[in-house]
């Protein structure tokens, strides 16, 4: 066995109750689908945050752009730029001078985002970094003198637990000067139904996108799951604002793995659990930048109050 994405599903298999992590949803595939789901209507995170940028974004630039002084702005998990966009044409508008340094795992996203803003933004100054954020972050670390925005947006600390999120964002302040800013978007606690409604779309995009990690599965390790005997089940938790997808297993079956040289016994509706979605409330994202070494400066909220943008100071 060659790779961490084998070992890991053999280890997420081989636990009981199953479980595999999210981050494994994101191949070539699932990533199409991720863009599908951005679009639907019922996601409405996406759109509350574009809304937020686009209302705001004057108060934002006066908020991070302090005395006039260059900034970098650095954007974790970059994508396709769709809601940053807004922001950077804002910013060049106004003639805020700063460089903006988009961060992807992915190096096609990286060229094709760079691609594009080079195409719309001739002035802006973009030096993509392709690998991993805190790799990206040391070496940023190094050139210590410019002032740096860092921004993790669409609510991705929500696919942490509490604790996992902590330790991210204490690697994050580690990296930080003390007139630095963080830049985090999170999905806020909100009618219950309107949380499931974005987890269990009707036309089961999000289905897709749970059961295409067995797909993944089927592709890269050799397997056999049969993604008609598995179900896509998001269940959500008001009180720790966990939205929690499983799939549960629809019939008793056995699943082999030839890669791992191994198979699997399914019990009829047996789970795997593949991803946590967090919500917060206001309070709780105090408390999650204090844990971290943060302090919260100011929250930029939608109008409905169901997605916010706050922006961090360390303590
Ligand atoms: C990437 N992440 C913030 C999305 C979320 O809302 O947790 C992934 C997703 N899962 C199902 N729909 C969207």
């Amino acid at each position: 066995m060659n790779n961490t994405f084998a070992t890991d599903i053999l280890k997420g298999l081989s636990e009981y109750p199953k479980a595999l992590s999210s981050k494994y949803f994101y191949d070539a595939k699932g990533d199409l689908i991720f863009q599908e789901i951005m679009n639907m209507p019922s996601y409405y995170l996406t759109n509350c945050e574009y809304d937020i940028f686009q209302q705001q974004k004057d108060d934002i630039l006066n908020s991070i752009h302090t005395q006039g002084q260059k900034f970098q702005l650095i954007e974790l998990g970059a994508g396709d730029g769709y809601k940053t966009k807004v922001l950077l044409q804002h910013f060049v508008d106004k003639q805020a001078d700063f460089e903006y340094i988009p961060v992807d795992i992915s190096s096609h996203v990286l060229s094709q985002l760079s691609k594009d803003l080079r195409k719309n933004f001739d002035s802006l100054e973009v030096s993509p970094m392709q690998g991993d954020y805190f790799h990206m972050l040391e070496q940023l670390g190094v050139d210590g003198n410019t002032k740096k925005v860092i921004m993790f947006l669409g609510s991705n600390i929500g696919n942490f637990s509490f604790e996992k999120a902590t330790d991210f964002l204490k690697q994050i302040a580690h990296q930080l000067n003390k007139d630095d800013y963080f830049f985090i978007g999170i999905d806020l606690k909100k009618d219950p139904e309107v949380i499931l409604n974005a987890y269990n779309d009707p036309e089961g995009i999000t289905a897709r996108f749970n059961l295409n990690l067995l797909r993944r599965i089927n592709n890269d390790l050799g397997a056999d799951f049969d993604l008609l005997g598995f179900k896509h089940y998001p269940v959500y938790d008001p009180q720790t604002g966990e939205c929690r997808s499983y799939l549960l297993s629809l019939k008793e079956q056995t699943v082999s793995i030839a890669d791992l040289e191994t198979a699997f016994k399914f019990e009829k509706y047996e789970s795997i659990h593949t991803e946590i979605s967090r919500k917060y409330s206001l309070k709780e994202i105090e408390l999650l930048a204090d844990a971290a070494g943060f302090k919260v400066v100011k929250n930029f909220t939608d109008e409905r109050g169901y997605f916010v943008d706050s922006l961090w100071k360390l303590k």
